[in-house]
C-alpha cells in the first residue's frame, strides 16, 4: 500500500515527523504525548463529540485556533500546544460540564482529577436520567459501522438527548452482541449473562436475549440472534454454531 508523504510538525516543543493525513491525536498518542479524549475508538471514524481533545494550533502561515485533535490532520509546519493556559481553561469547563452531566461516572471523576479539577459549578443531572452517558454516540457508531445493524442511536434534542433503542422499545435489529458495551468509554451500558439469558441495559432501554448452549462444554455462549445474523451475512447455517469457540480449538 502506498504511504502518504511525511510532514514535520511540533507538538509541545517536540519536533516530530508524521504521515500526512494522520490526526493530531493519533500522532500525539504514538509519541506518548497525552491529550485527554473520550469519544474515539480505532474501530470507527472520529466524530468530535466530547471536545476534550481540543488543542491550540498555529499553522505554517501563522493562523492560530483551537481544534479538536481527533479530527484535525497533521500538516507541514504545524505547531500544536496540548496544554496551554487557554486550553486548560476550556478543558476545565468541558470536564465540569461532564461532571455535572455524569455524576455517577468514575471515569469522568478520574479524568477530572487527572486534569486537576475537583468540583463543578454546574447543577447535577437529575436522578431519573442515566448519569454515566456522555452522549458520545460511540456505541451507536460501532453498532452501525462495525456490526452493521444500527440497533441504537441518539434520540431527541437538546437537554432531552438520550441514547436508546428506537421509540425506547426492544429493537428488532439488535443481535445482543455487546459491542456497544465494550466500546462505551464511561461504562454506561451494562450487560449480564444469567443462565440462558443475556440482558443488555442501555441508558434508556433494555433488552433480553436467549443464549445458545455449547454442545460440548454446556456453557451458554452466544445470543441466538447473533447466530442468525452471522449465519445470514456469512452464508452459513445457524446449526454451525452449536459448539463454542473455546471447544473448537
Ligand atoms: S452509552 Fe456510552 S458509548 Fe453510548 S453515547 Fe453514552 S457514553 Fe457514549
Ligand atoms: S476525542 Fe476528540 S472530540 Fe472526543
Amino acid at each position: 500500500m502506498k504511504k502518504n508523504k511525511m510532514v514535520t510538525l511540533t507538538i509541545d516543543s517536540r519536533k516530530l515527523q508524521a504521515e500526512e493525513g494522520l490526526m493530531i491525536l493519533d500522532v500525539a498518542r504514538d509519541n506518548n504525548i497525552y491529550i485527554p479524549s473520550l469519544c474515539t475508538n480505532e474501530a470507527v471514524e472520529p466524530y468530535g463529540a466530547c471536545r476534550l481533545c481540543l488543542v491550540e494550533i498555529t499553522t505554517a502561515r501563522g493562523r492560530e485556533r483551537l481544534v479538536t485533535s481527533c479530527l484535525y490532520p497533521v500538516e507541514e509546519g504545524l505547531t500544536v500546544k496540548t496544554n496551554s493556559e487557554r486550553i486548560a481553561s476550556v478543558r476545565k469547563v468541558l470536564i465540569q460540564l461532564l461532571m455535572a452531566r455524569c455524576p455517577d461516572s468514575e471515569v469522568i471523576q478520574d479524568l477530572a482529577k487527572r486534569l486537576g479539577v475537583e468540583t463543578t459549578p454546574f447543577p447535577l443531572e437529575d436522578k431519573n436520567k442515566n448519569k454515566k452517558c456522555i452522549l458520545c454516540a460511540l456505541c451507536a457508531r460501532v453498532c452501525q459501522e462495525v456490526v452493521g445493524v444500527s440497533a441504537i442511536s441518539l434520540v431527541n434534542r437538546g437537554v432531552n438527548r438520550q441514547l436508546a433503542t428506537p421509540f425506547f422499545e426492544p429493537s428488532e435489529a439488535c443481535i445482543g452482541c455487546g459491542s456497544c458495551v465494550y466500546v462505551c468509554p464511561t461504562h454506561a451500558i451494562a450487560m449480564e449473562d444469567t443462565g440462558d439469558k443475556r440482558e443488555v441495559r442501555w441508558p434508556h432501554s433494555q433488552m433480553e436475549f436467549k443464549l445458545r448452549k455449547c454442545k460440548v462444554c454446556g456453557s451458554y455462549w452466544i445470543p441466538e440472534r447473533q447466530i442468525e445474523h452471522i449465519a445470514q451475512v456469512s452464508g452459513t447455517s445457524p446449526d454451525d454454531y452449536d459448539v463454542c469457540f473455546s471447544c473448537r480449538e
